[in-house]
């Protein structure tokens, strides 16, 4: 319910007070418990310069069902009869036939077996057989794209000639969609290809839904079919694309960089089945695939390039990791045996950033419909090498040595440096409690420079009881972020900010995670079927991806304890006081102040910033995300069932000759932007 209502706040503080109109969602300020400060920003127009890729995202594919069956839109569970081994699992036969797996005369290698549905007897009613999607299928009002590999066998008829495909409720009795195919063209005995639109009036909102294909009465005999396919409309209209709220929920971070694909499915369960690119480029019916690291089969429909078409559509920079001989049952390819993996990688590279003019790489590239080069600027070698470091030690100087001769410009990032000296840039990663990461806020600061750049690849509270610092996997594991997690998580990447010398960007891990089908909570973005859920964890970065400045600004803040002149480096009053902590940061081409402040107290704090050099009268506006004064912000998450518990509520401000006040409220995380 949306309110309106009039209420006095003390918006430009010590100046005056000032009537505004404000949405009854504004947080309601506790003015009896307050901390005060003020803050000092020292407005310039060069500083420390922070990179756009500071605040990412990982696409840890596989784990959750984040893309087949997520971010990757087919909606045909099961297509190619990868799942469980090679089964039918997902699907079913209705009216007379059966169907069953058959291997005979396959359609490609890479997808060696196929449904065979089998008529006996001339059928006496519409038959045929089903898909059930993965957790369903959402019908909308749209036009749906499918497509099949067909075969009839022998004397095998179709009565008519006609196959019925389309969308029905589990029942098969209301239709949503039907589309007509004409199947007698195909020659007898030889796979054909049909695809075709299935055009939906009205949707629904039941995702118990079926994929059919239907045989009229009449027909006999046994046809074969591989590779079933429905694709709803995806994000940017790309052709075997992504799931459009997903994608949409992706950009709305506004990532600075996007790491792919992995994480553990990277590595795969066993040396072959880790990723190999090549097999997830081309044809869909070449691409094999290989057994899911998380779960389920991997189909690799979402390859390489499709993958980083993704992060080209997104605006985000890839920061692409490479299999780097190791795989999660603990096997470390030997190393007098590693020259032919390095040799995968300079073709992945070969492939994704060669010049279509003289590289063989880059001609196939061309070749599968992207003459452009992709520009890599980051390449991380393995992934959490900290679980094998003995092989890491000779594992990283063969790659690197080979790929950064190769590749100058790429900078590559290691996993670990337990086992090899100062690689130029390495990969952290933080499951932790809220208070480690308010603890380790200054983390960065401390380390000596010079020192290797660094990519927080992966973070995030996973367990909201500060007393299991040194054990977060254990009791008390969330299900969703809270507000306490976001505020957390916050504070770690205002250091982040801070640290831009040497923080490349950093995280939150895992993003995506399907209701249905869960290894690891919690995550950024929670989805069904149907829907997205945007966590506390999500909203807090959004409104740093979203916020980002690309300098550094001078500020301190103080109480009337001590003055801007006594705060020393790396002191109280430098990036925090007390419980408040605070990045200034400005937009140079738009001239914009962005102000972060997070509080990580349990009452309010006011807060007088004043800006120097500055003389306009100007408005700004303020994002906040709290739990509210007095709530407890482990209490706050937004759930499937409770999808919008918190939210980000903005609000305009005015200030004066550069001064203005703000309530920053008890746990919660803040950003100010400003005109200077
Ligand atoms: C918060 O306010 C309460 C009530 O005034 C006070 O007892 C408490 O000390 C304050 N807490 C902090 C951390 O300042
Ligand atoms: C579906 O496709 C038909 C035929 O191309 C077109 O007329 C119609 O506008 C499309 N519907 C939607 C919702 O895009
Ligand atoms: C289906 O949608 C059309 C167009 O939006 C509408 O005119 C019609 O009433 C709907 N039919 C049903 C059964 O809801
Ligand atoms: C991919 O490359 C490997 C060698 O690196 C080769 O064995 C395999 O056949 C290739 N796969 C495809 C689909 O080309
Ligand atoms: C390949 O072509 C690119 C651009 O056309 C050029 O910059 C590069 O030097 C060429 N490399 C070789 C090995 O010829
Ligand atoms: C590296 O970058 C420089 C400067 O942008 C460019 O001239 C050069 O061609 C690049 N080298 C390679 C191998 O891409
Ligand atoms: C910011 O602080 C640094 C270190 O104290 C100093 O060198 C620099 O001149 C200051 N920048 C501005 C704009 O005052
Ligand atoms: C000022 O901040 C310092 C550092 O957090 C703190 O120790 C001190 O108690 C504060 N003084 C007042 C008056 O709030
Ligand atoms: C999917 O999630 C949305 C949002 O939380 C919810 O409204 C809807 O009921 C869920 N649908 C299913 C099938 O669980």
């Amino acid at each position: 319910m949306f309110v309106m209502k009039q209420i006095t706040l003390p918006l430009i503080g010590f100046i005056t007070s000032f009537i505004i109109t404000i949405s009854s969602g504004w947080p309601i300020v506790n003015e009896n418990n307050i901390n005060v400060v003020s803050l000092n920003i020292e407005n310039a127009n060069t500083g420390q310069i922070i990179p756009s890729t500071m605040h990412g995202v990982i696409l840890e594919t596989n784990v959750n069902r984040d893309d087949d069956g997520g971010l990757y839109a087919e909606l045909v569970y099961n297509r190619a009869f990868q799942e469980k081994g090679q089964s039918l699992d997902g699907w079913s036969s209705f009216g007379q036939g059966s169907i069953a797996l058959s291997p005979f005369q396959p359609l490609s290698s890479a997808l060696p077996v196929h449904l065979r549905y089998s008529l006996i007897e001339k059928s006496i009613s519409p038959s045929g057989f089903r898909n059930n999607g993965f957790y369903g299928i959402n019908i909308q009002a749209q036009n749906y794209t499918a497509s099949f590999f067909y075969r009839a066998l022998g004397e095998a008829y179709v009565a008519g000639g006609e196959l019925s495909i389309g969308f029905s409720d589990s029942t098969g009795q209301i239709i949503y969609g039907i589309s007509t195919i004409d199947v007698s063209v195909a020659p007898v005995d030889k796979w054909f290809p049909f695809s075709f639109t299935i055009p939906v009036l009205n949707g629904t909102s039941s995702v118990k839904n079926f994929f059919f294909i239907k045989f009229p009465p009449g027909s006999k005999g046994d046809f074969e079919f591989n590779l079933v396919s429905c694709f709803p409309p995806t994000y940017k209209n790309r052709v075997n694309g992504a799931r459009i709220d997903i994608a949409q929920a992706f950009a709305d971070l506004k990532p600075g960089y996007v790491r792919l694909p992995g994480g553990n499915d990277l590595e795969g369960l066993t040396i072959p089945e880790r990723f190999i690119w090549n097999n997830t480029v081309g044809l869909l019916e070449n691409r094999p695939g290989r057994r899911g690291t998380w779960t389920g089969y991997n189909t690799e429909g979402f390859g390489l390039i499709e993958l980083f078409t993704f992060v080209e559509d997104i605006g985000a920079t890839p920061v692409l990791a490479v299999y780097a001989g190791y795989s999660l049952d603990g096997k470390a390819v030997p190393q007098d045996e590693l020259q032919p993996y390095i040799d995968e990688v300079i073709k992945e590279l070969d492939f994704l950033t060669a010049s279509a003019s003289n590289n063989s790489m880059g001609v196939l590239r061309e070749r599968l419909g992207r003459s452009q080069p992709f520009d890599i600027k980051y390449v991380e070698i393995g992934n959490e090498d900290i679980f094998a470091a003995d092989s890491y030690s000779y594992r990283w100087p063969a790659f690197y040595n080979a790929l950064s001769q190769r590749y100058p410009n790429i900078t590559f990032i290691a996993t670990t440096t337990k086992s090899i000296n100062t690689p130029p840039a390495v990969d952290d990663h933080d499951y932790q409690v809220p208070l480690f990461f308010i603890e380790n806020f200054r983390r960065y600061e401390n380390i000596p420079r010079p020192s290797p750049k660094v990519l927080v690849g992966e973070f995030s509270v996973i367990n909201d009881d500060d007393s299991k610092i040194s054990n977060p996997f254990g009791a008390g594991r969330l299900d969703y972020p809270s507000i306490k997690s976001a505020v957390a998580e916050s504070i770690y990447r205002i250091g982040f900010e801070r640290n831009s010398d040497i923080i490349i960007g950093g995280c939150y891990a895992p993003v995506l995670q399907n209701i249905f089908n869960t290894q690891w909570t919690p995550n950024l973005i929670v989805f069904n079927t149907s829907s997205v859920v945007k966590s506390t964890s999500y909203l807090a970065q959004k409104m740093f991806g979203q916020n980002l400045g690309n300098i550094i600004l001078n500020s301190t803040a103080t109480n009337s304890s001590f003055t801007h002149q006594s705060v020393q480096k790396g002191q109280e009053g430098d990036g925090k006081l007390g419980n408040l902590y605070f990045v200034a940061t400005k937009l140079t081409h738009e001239s914009t102040l962005i102000l972060k402040l997070v509080n990580a107290d349990s009452n309010d704090t006011y807060v007088r910033v004043q800006v120097q050099g500055t003389t306009l009268c100007c408005e700004g506006f303020m994002e906040i995300l709290t739990a509210g004064s007095g709530v407890d912000p482990t209490t706050v998450h937004n759930t499937i069932s409770n999808p919008n518990a918190a939210s980000i509520y903005r609000r305009p401000f005015w200030s004066i000759n550069g001064a203005f006040s703000i309530t920053v409220p008890s746990w919660s995380v803040m950003v100010v932007t400003l005109p200077l």
